[in-house]
C-alpha cells in the first residue's frame, strides 16, 4: 500500500504533512562565516511545500569542528538571522524544516588541533580530554538552542558517515580505555549524553534526530547489526522522534542470527514503534520508495532523486512519472535550484552522484 503522501505523527507531537524526506545535502553555499546565503536559501525553498521533512545541509557547531569550505554554521548567535528567513519560507509552505548539526572530529580539517578518539600525530588528531567531550556536548546544545531561537521545527544529531560520532562508535578508529572507549556502552556514550543533553535543553516539542551508518556501512567500519540494534534501542529510550539511517541501498541486508535481513527491517522489530524510522539509499522511483516502506521504513528520504526532482513528492505517484537522471548540464541544474557553486561540487563525484542512478 502507498501511503506515503499521508501525514505522520512524531514522538513531540508535530505532525509531518507526508512521508518522504529531503536528505541532508551538502551544497557548499554557505558564506565564508558560515552564514546561509540566498543561493542556499532558494535551493531549499523550492522542495517547501512538498516534502513532509526538509533538512539543512551538515551545519558545524563550533568552528573546530568544520570540515569544508562553504559549510553552513550554527555556533554563533550571528548565524540565526538568515536561518530565520529560510525557516519562515518553509514553515509557510507547510513543510517541516530542522538542521543536521555536525562536528567533523578527525575530518575537521581547518583545525591544527583536531579532536577525537585517538592520537595520531601525522594527521594532527588526538584523543580529546574529557573536558573538551564536556565541550562538545554543550556546543550541540547551544548551537539547538539557537536552532529552535531560528524557527527550526527540530535538529538532527550527524552521527553517520565517519564523522565524530562515527569515530567514537567505531572499535577500529576508537582507541579510547576510559568509558568513552571499549565495548559499545562505552563507544555510544558521547552520542547518547549528547542526545540526552539536546533533548533537556530544548522545548517538549522540538523534533530531536538522529542519524546513523549502520552495520560496517561504506563510511563506518567496525560496528555490528548486534551493537547497531542496542545503539538504536537507547535512542529510543531517549526519545528521540526520528531514526534516519544512512544507507547506500535502502534494502541493504545483514546476517542476523545466521540469516539475511533487511537492515531496516531489523532495527524496526526491535525498537518502539513510537520511534519513526527513515531511510535514504538510492530511492529513485514510486516503487523503490513503497518497497522501502514495506520492508520496515516508516519514512523515506531523498538525496540524488532530491536533487533532480524539487517536487518528487508531489510528482512521483503520477502514472507517466520517470525518475529523471540529468545529464551534467548546468542549466538544467538551474532549473532545479542547484547554483554553479553547488553543480561544480556535484561534478567531483560524477560516479557517486548520478551513477546509481545510471545503473538502472
Ligand atoms: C552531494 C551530497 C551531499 C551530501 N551531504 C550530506 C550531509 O551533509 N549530511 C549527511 O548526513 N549526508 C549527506 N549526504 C548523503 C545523503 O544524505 C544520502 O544519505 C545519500 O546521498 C544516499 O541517498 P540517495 O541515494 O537518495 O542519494 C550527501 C550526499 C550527496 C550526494
Amino acid at each position: 500500500m502507498d501511503d506515503l503522501n499521508e501525514p505522520m505523527k512524531l514522538n513531540c507531537g508535530q505532525i509531518l504533512m507526508n512521508k518522504i524526506g529531503l536528505a541532508p545535502l551538502t551544497n557548499k553555499q554557505s558564506n565564508e562565516d558560515g552564514t546561509l546565503n540566498d543561493r542556499e536559501l532558494e535551493w531549499l525553498k523550492l522542495r517547501g511545500g512538498h516534502y513532509g521533512l526538509i533538512s539543512t545541509c551538515a551545519t558545524y557547531v563550533s568552528k573546530d569542528g568544520k570540515a569544508w569550505e562553504g559549510q553552513l554554521g550554527l555556533s554563533e548567535d550571528r548565524h540565526i538571522k538568515n536561518l530565520e528567513r529560510l525557516t519562515d519560507e518553509i514553515k509557510m509552505s507547510g513543510s517541516k524544516i530542522i538542521t543536521q548539526l555536525h562536528h567533523g572530529g578527525d575530518k575537521a580539517v581547518f583545525s591544527n588541533d583536531k579532536i577525537s578518539c585517538y592520537d595520531d600525530t601525522h594527521i594532527k588528531v588526538r584523543n580529546a580530554s574529557k573536558e573538551e567531550l564536556q565541550e562538545i556536548i554543550n556546543n550541540y546544545v547551544l548551537a539547538a538552542k539557537r536552532a529552535e531561537k531560528a524557527g527550526f521545527n527540530g535538529i538532527e544529531i550527524h552521527g553517520a558517515n565517519g564523522y565524530l560520532f562515527t569515530q567514537f562508535l567505531s572499535h577500529i578508529t576508537n582507541k579510547r580505555n576510559d568509558e568513552y572507549g571499549g565495548d559499545i556502552e562505552g563507544r555510544s556514550r558521547l552520542l547518547l549524553e549528547t542526545v540526552e543533553a539536546v533533548r533537556r535543553n530544548v522545548s517538549k516539542n522540538f523534533m530531536v534526530n538522529v542519524r546513523i551508518s549502520p552495520v560496517n556501512t561504506y563510511s563506518l567500519k567496525g560496528i555490528d547489526i548486534e551493537e547497531t540494534i542496542l545503539v538504536a534501542k537507547w535512542l529510543d529510550e531517549l526519545n528521540i522522534d526520528i531514526l534516519s539511517l544512512s544507507l547506500r541501498e535502502y534494502n541493504m541486508e545483514t546476517i542476523f542470527e545466521d540469516q539475511n535481513y533487511p537492515v531496516i527491517q531489523l532495527i524496526r522489530d526491535e525498537t518502539n514503534n513510537n520511534l519513526k524510522i527513515a531511510t535514504a539509499g538510492n530511492i529513485w522511483s514510486r516503487a523503490d520508495a513503497v518497497n522501502a516502506r514495506e520492508i520496515g521504513a516508516d519514512m523515506i528520504l531523498l538525496g540524488r532523486a532530491g536533487i533532480v526532482h524539487p517536487d518528487w513528492p508531489t510528482v512521483s505517484s503520477k502514472k507517466n512519472f520517470k525518475p529523471y537522471y540529468p545529464k551534467w548540464d548546468p542549466a538544467i541544474f538551474q532549473k532545479v535550484g542547484v547554483s554553479n557553486v553547488f553543480h561544480n561540487y556535484l561534478m567531483k563525484f560524477p560516479g557517486l552522484v548520478m551513477g546509481g542512478a545510471e545503473k538502472r
